[in-house]
């Protein structure tokens, strides 16, 4: 494993306003699949936790987690807890998370606190990905100034391409505001369904839009999927030889590539 250094640890945010896209399934099997090859940190921004129960962190474990990281209330060193996967740590949403960004409004340095949380944490980890709500609001944008890069997951669905271009401006704004490092990592195609014609076309489009963003790893619609996330396992290890698990693996390998290109 590569030793890490505070200053090459990768932040990545998984960020798509659209909801149900595949952000968070993404988050937890990218992260478990990062985790056989580098120390990784899943932050579970997301009020619903779906992270968190995807990862089968007990509700009694969730005590502390990502409210009190943007609340300024805890150690950052006690936040992350460690998950049944070697390598992979977690800070869990917990239940306060919902009304944060109506506590935060008038709370100074609100847009940084979770910047300043994984500063303290990050030499611990050489990628951290932090798994956002669907919306702009603080949450995201706490997500996007701690970020270093923003990973899109674009569902093969109707209307996949719309809301990518106010993600984009969001992105440039945040990056001249904000976090002037913050760039595009790259899209990612979820859900794809070979069946479907309707998933090669939304392929094409993307691809003819966004060129060499968009990876070369697509995620398929797989079922096992979605079930390994009813029973608080990523899909590698509830379903190794499934598409969706050997998708994630390839999804991994493509990141770790790219981030070395860079
Ligand atoms: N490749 C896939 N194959 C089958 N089911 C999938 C796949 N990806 C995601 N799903 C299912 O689709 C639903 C939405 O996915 P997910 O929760 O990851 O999206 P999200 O973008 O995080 O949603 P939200 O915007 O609500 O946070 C979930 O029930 C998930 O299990
Ligand atoms: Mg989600």
């Amino acid at each position: 494993m590569s030793k890490s250094s505070s200053t090459d640890t990768q932040i990545i945010a998984i960020a798509n306003q659209k909801g149900g896209v595949g952000k968070t399934t993404t988050s937890l099997n990218l992260a478990a699949a990062l985790a056989r090859h580098r120390r990784v940190l899943l932050v579970d921004l997301d009020p619903q936790g779906n992270a968190s129960t995807g990862l089968g962190i007990a509700y009694d474990d969730r005590k502390r987690g990502s409210y009190d990281a943007l609340m300024g209330e805890s150690e950052p060193t006690s936040l992350p807890r460690p998950t049944n996967i070697a390598q992979l740590d977690i800070i869990p949403a917990n239940a306060d998370l919902a009304g944060v960004e109506i506590e935060m409004i008038d709370q100074d340095r609100r847009e940084y606190r979770l910047r300043d949380v994984l500063q303290t944490v990050e030499g611990l980890y050489d990628i951290i990905l932090i798994d956002c709500p669907p919306s702009l609001g603080l949450l995201t944008l706490n997500a996007l100034v701690a970020a270093r890069s923003v990973l899109v997951p674009l569902q093969c669905e109707f209307f996949a391409l719309e809301g990518i271009s106010q993600l984009v401006r969001t992105i440039e704004r945040v990056r001249m505001a904000f976090n002037a490092d913050l760039c595009l990592e790259g899209i990612v195609l979820t859900m794809y369904d070979k069946r479907n014609n309707l998933s090669a076309l939304v392929a094409d489009d993307a691809r003819n839009f966004f060129g060499g963003q968009i990876y070369d790893t697509i995620i398929p619609r797989n079922i096992r999927i979605s079930e390994a996330q009813s029973h608080g396992q990523s899909v590698l290890d509830y379903d190794a030889r499934s598409t969706g698990a050997m998708a994630y693996k390839a999804l991994a390998a493509e990141l770790l590539n790219r981030l070395k290109r860079k």
